[in-house]
């Protein structure tokens, strides 16, 4: 069974992109009709305000709705015993999970039950540092539920990352486990929580979900277990938890993100808009037909976790298979073993995955039957053609349609990329803008560049530019949370009345978008986005640090690697154990994400006059050349270019 709302042809594509374009608010309001409201939004007139000014977006103001009404109680009727979410824990020797659209919706409001317990309300902010286990969908849902705004941390980020995001948040709950399993690692996620705690002693409840068992501290009064709340909540026996009504623009999470400058900013997306466009996008893009299994590699942690495992499939009644364990553990041929396993017909990962398993050669996929895929997807990072073609051979058997797509945690959902089945793919490019998207690119000073509007026509040859969106879509950043001016500042004032990602882009004479990479200062190594100022920060908190630059370089796995260039101080005696003393700093202050890759001990940085420093240059000996350095001559030293390319590792 397929949804009325999805593009059937090529056609039908270019026929649904012109009207979303020529009408933006009846396109998303006819859309709107599909979902659960407990007040429908009223008039098409004021179903969106928006400026890109302040800037302001609002979708269908005014409507009211609960999003787990539409992931959950809605498919009740049909979809009882329809698989919600399949788990495939770590350990392949481990039984797998199974929850059905009845028991999640009643584990769901068990759950909020526990909240509400423990005096949970309404826009409280709860912070989620857990696992890829079915509790934390169960804890998402359930704040979801009862409208408190989660907050998921990536359990790969350190404890002073979490405090940082406790206190911009100010939130008061936490939901945790005692530990992870990953691969062949236990991860103690409640011991960093405890860690982080320290510093924030405004938070008043922490409930402790037991799964590897490892040992915890337990502090009387302000940490519970998960079972015992659980039991509570049996003992009062009120199965029921009513969804709470919530308006379309109130806020349903913050997804703390990086971006050039300061600490990691908390994206704020809202009930309404996230939903619709979260379940369009997943319904069209992988063109899912009723009863498939979908499979996201990605963790729940990241924007991409969030509304392709959780709230596109659930909110369109579908089966979502979550993984707790890593591509490689225990052996490369995990990923092939759990589609064979539970006859996956959607995989969506991440070219970096793609890449270390490319790496273990064919031996993993020997014996890998792999024929009930039928559509493939990347996210995250460029795509390169390499690897590309071998998920496109190896694994779709060259039957597959590859959907590259292009997307943001600021954006929701992804806004670029092709129809599987129905618009063509094109290896390394994102293709063309979904309905409703309006790219432009623009050139350094903000001028349009001729031909790159998706709106109107199509280049002579091809173009290249800053990516921008000129209208809003339903699933668009609202705010930063509790700066609105940072957000501003970030997205909406580098270009007048547009929308600016931070990427850059080129577009081919078919109208085909291809993503080039970041143009600011910001890295995705591993498909996870890391400032560069974050991790000079952590960098530059080491005792005998004076400065430091970080850039990125090309690496064969993680599409990009961390260089720092270092200046010490006087007192360093040992250089081997201070770069591991510098690793261990940045592991501390933000987490293993972040550690560089290459430390490069200098001298001295190379800088304007003005003390700016010019990282072009350190970009361009971090990727190996040595000579077209571009111009050096405004340099205040352009001696320590030389001593740099001297050392260079
Ligand atoms: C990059 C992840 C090329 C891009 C959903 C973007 C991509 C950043 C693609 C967002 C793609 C994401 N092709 N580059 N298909 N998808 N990117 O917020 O640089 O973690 O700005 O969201 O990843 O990263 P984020």
């Amino acid at each position: 069974m397929s949804y009325p709302y999805q593009i059937k042809s090529l056609e039908d594509y270019h026929k649904t992109y012109a009207e979303s374009i020529a009408h933006p608010e009846k396109f998303w309001f006819d859309i709107a009709e599909h979902f659960q409201w407990k007040k429908a939004p009223s008039s098409l007139d004021d179903s969106l305000n928006w400026n890109f000014k302040e800037p302001k977006v609002e979708w269908f103001k005014g409507a009211k709705l609960n999003i787990t009404e539409n992931c959950l109680d809605r498919h009740l009727e049909k979809d009882a015993n329809t698989p919600a979410i399949i788990w495939e824990p770590n350990d392949p020797e481990e039984h797998y999970r199974i929850l059905s659209y009845k028991e999640l919706h009643f584990k769901v409001m068990q759950f909020a039950n526990v909240l509400k317990n423990n005096g949970i309300k309404k826009g409280d902010r709860v912070c989620i540092y857990m696992g890829m286990v079915p509790e934390l969908a169960i804890a998402v849902l359930a704040c979801a539920r009862i409208g408190a705004i989660h907050s998921v941390i990536f359990g790969g980020f350190s404890a002073q990352s979490i405090a940082d995001r406790l206190v911009d948040a100010h939130a008061e709950f936490i939901i945790t486990q005692d530990g992870a399993h990953r691969g062949n690692k236990e991860i103690p996620l409640k011991n960093v929580i405890d860690d982080a705690l320290m510093q924030c002693p405004f938070v008043k409840r922490v409930i402790v979900l037991t799964h590897n068992r490892m040992p915890v501290s337990m502090i009387k009064g302000r940490d519970t277990w998960w079972e015992t709340e659980i039991k509570k909540v049996e003992t009062q026996g009120n199965p029921i938890c009513p969804a709470e009504e919530m308006d379309a623009e109130d806020p349903l999470f913050i997804l703390y993100t990086s971006g050039s400058t300061g600490k990691p900013k908390g994206v704020v997306h809202t009930c309404g808009g996230y939903m619709i466009y979260t379940n369009y996008t997943f319904v069209n893009i992988f063109q899912y037909q009723k009863g498939e299994v979908h499979f996201c590699t990605a963790d729940i942690g990241w924007i991409t976790g969030h509304s392709y495992i959780l709230y596109g499939p659930l909110s369109a009644g579908a089966t979502s298979l979550m993984f707790e364990g890593i591509p490689t553990w225990p052996d490369a041929g995990r990923f092939w073993q759990i589609v064979d396993k539970f006859n996956v017909n959607i995989l969506y990962t991440a070219p970096t995955a793609l890449r270390s398993l490319i790496a273990f050669g064919d031996a993993p996929l020997e014996g890998k039957k792999l024929d009930s895929l039928r559509v493939l997807g990347t996210v995250g990072e460029p795509i390169n053609e390499e690897a590309w073609n071998w998920y496109y051979e190896k694994i779709g058997k060259k039957k597959c349609p590859i959907v590259d797509t292009w997307w943001q945690t600021e954006t929701g959902g992804c806004l670029i990329s092709n129809i599987a089945g129905i618009t063509p793919h094109k290896a390394a490019y994102a293709t063309l803008p979904l309905p409703g998207v309006q790219v432009l690119l623009v050139d350094e000073n903000g001028k349009a560049v001729k031909g790159s509007d998706s709106t109107i026509g199509l280049p002579e040859e091809t173009v290249q530019g800053n990516l921008c969106l000129k209208f809003p879509w339903p699933g668009i950043i609202r705010t930063t949370y509790n700066d609105h001016e940072r957000c501003r500042q970030a997205y909406f004032s580098t270009y007048e009345n547009l929308y600016f990602t931070g990427d850059g882009c080129s577009r081919d004479t078919e109208g085909n978008y291809r993503i080039t990479g970041r143009v600011d200062d910001v890295l995705n190594v591993s498909g996870h986005r890391i400032g560069t100022a974050e991790v000079e920060n952590a960098i530059n908190m080491y005792v005998d640090v004076v400065e430091s630059a970080v850039v990125g370089y090309p690496h064969d796995i993680k599409g990009q690697g961390i260089y720092a260039y270092v200046i010490l101080n006087n007192e360093v005696n040992d250089e081997a154990l201070t770069k591991q003393d510098i690793l261990q700093t940045v592991t501390r202050i933000i987490g293993a994400i972040a550690k560089p890759d290459k430390i490069q001990f200098v001298k001295g940085l190379p800088k304007t006059r003005s003390g700016k420093i010019m990282r072009r240059i350190l970009r361009k000996i971090a990727e190996g050349e040595t000579s077209n350095l571009g111009d050096t001559t405004t340099l205040l030293d352009p001696a320590v270019v030389e001593e740099i390319l001297a050392g260079k590792m």
